[in-house]
């Protein structure tokens, strides 16, 4: 138990909300993991993502953001959100300014990021960006919006979630206590807190807004037949987030790229404990009270409660589809063909490069991330479908004749 965390507990009262909790141990700018920029990403710090597996992410990523940033006239932005160690932004503007010129020479690169730490180490690896960077909050970018592209690459399973319980006859909200011993160390301890509100409860009943997006056949979210202590998580932090990153554009694309499930199987009576996990150094564990302030905590997101949460934020719903089909769409499986004509003397380049595809798309784990697109501004009723949910081009074919 951290000193500090026992002054907070203390101060409200000896529990708080787990939401308040998460909220604390991830982005407490002094004591969070990544507030205090202390989580280190990529396969030799605490948790790999895609973009810190190489470049390879990046380059077929690429042509969807240019796509949609070639559709704005004049002076565009890419705007990444939560953009970590900077790894996907310099790829980014690496590829953009290689393979469209015309087009890096009007996009600016614009990073929103809360931590200090992290922010630091972006400044410092962006250093020699081959386009312009700034950086600025979703408030900045509210009072003067972009046009452009919004990315929020695992991002939203940061967003700190409110965990609930059955008690068989109410939800409550679960609560992080102070455990009082007898003897020994002060210990915390998760316990079932206050009920959740009407009010709360009406987003998800039948009729309530989650259910109404749901439609009549779709299994609605809990209701009362889970056993005592079935526990799951609600995303508060998605409306507001959604809301502030409409505020900041003006017109153009969201690419929501996470860990989610279909309410289906997101709240399905098997899922016992909901989705979250907590990594440190490459281990995971389902305990979110270990060593706070050193672990990531990572809880999934509802599709549904995202489509609503954007809808009712004035985003148009474009799509969504498993990173593995994307990245095939983009022209993963040509990638890979083309590795095999490589010249035999780079073989273990090749071959990396090659292992780094392959576990972009494994199904168990990176492949099994969502895509997901919204569109905003005047000229949102008329985009296109997205390439990455088109159907991908079959690959070494005979040229027609
Ligand atoms: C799991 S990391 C992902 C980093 C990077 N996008 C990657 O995939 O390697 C989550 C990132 O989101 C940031 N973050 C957390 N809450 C945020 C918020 N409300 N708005 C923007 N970024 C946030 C964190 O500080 C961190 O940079």
């Amino acid at each position: 138990m951290p000193a500090w965390l026992q002054e907070r507990l203390e101060a409200a009262g000896g529990r708080v909300p787990f939401r308040t909790y998460m909220e604390w141990v991830l982005h407490d700018p002094e004591h969070g993991a990544y507030g205090s920029g202390r989580l280190r990403i990529g396969p030799d710090g605490d948790f790999a993502t895609s973009p810190s597996l190489g470049p390879e992410f990046a380059a077929l990523l690429a042509p969807q953001l240019a796509e949609w940033l070639e559709q704005i006239e004049g002076g565009v932005s890419l705007v990444e959100t939560g953009p970590g160690e900077g790894q996907l932004a310099l790829q980014l503007a690496e590829a953009l300014a290689a393979g469209w010129p015309g087009l890096a020479e009007r996009c600016t690169l614009v990073l929103v990021e809360p931590s200090p730490g992290l922010a630091e180490r972006q400044r410092r690896r962006l250093a020699g960006a081959p386009l312009p960077v700034r950086w600025a909050s979703f408030e900045d970018l509210a009072a003067e919006p972009v046009r452009g592209v919004v990315l929020a690459h695992e991002v939203l399973d940061a967003l700190a979630i409110e965990r609930i319980v059955w008690d068989g006859s109410l939800w409550r909200r679960q609560d992080v206590a102070l455990h009082p011993q007898v003897a020994g160390p002060l210990l915390l301890q998760l316990e079932p807190g206050d009920a959740l509100t009407p009010e709360e409860l009406a987003v998800l009943k039948p009729g309530g807004a989650l259910a109404e997006v749901l439609g009549p056949e779709d299994p609605r979210f809990p209701d009362g037949r889970r056993p005592v202590g079935w526990c799951t998580e609600l995303h508060p932090g998605l409306a507001p987030w959604l809301g502030a990153c409409g505020a900041a554009l003006a017109e153009g694309r969201l690419l929501v790229i996470d860990y989610a499930h279909e309410a289906r199987r997101y709240y399905a009576p098997q899922r016992s404990a909901g989705t979250l996990m907590a990594y440190r150094a490459q281990q995971a564990t389902d305990d979110p009270l270990r060593e706070p302030g050193h672990w990531d905590l990572t809880a999934h997101v509802c599709l549904e409660s995202l489509e609503a949460a954007a809808t009712a934020a004035g985003w148009r719903s474009l799509g969504g589809r498993r990173q593995g089909e994307a990245l095939l769409a983009l022209g993963l499986a040509e990638r890979l063909h083309g590795l095999q004509q490589g010249p035999a003397a780079e073989l273990a380049a090749l071959l990396a490069r090659r292992e780094a595809l392959l576990r972009l798309v494994d199904p168990v784990t990176l492949g099994d991330f969502r895509w997901i697109a919204f569109a905003r501004g005047p000229r949102a009723g008329e985009a296109a479908l997205p390439r990455f949910l088109q159907d991908p081009e079959p690959v070494g074919a005979a040229p027609a004749a």
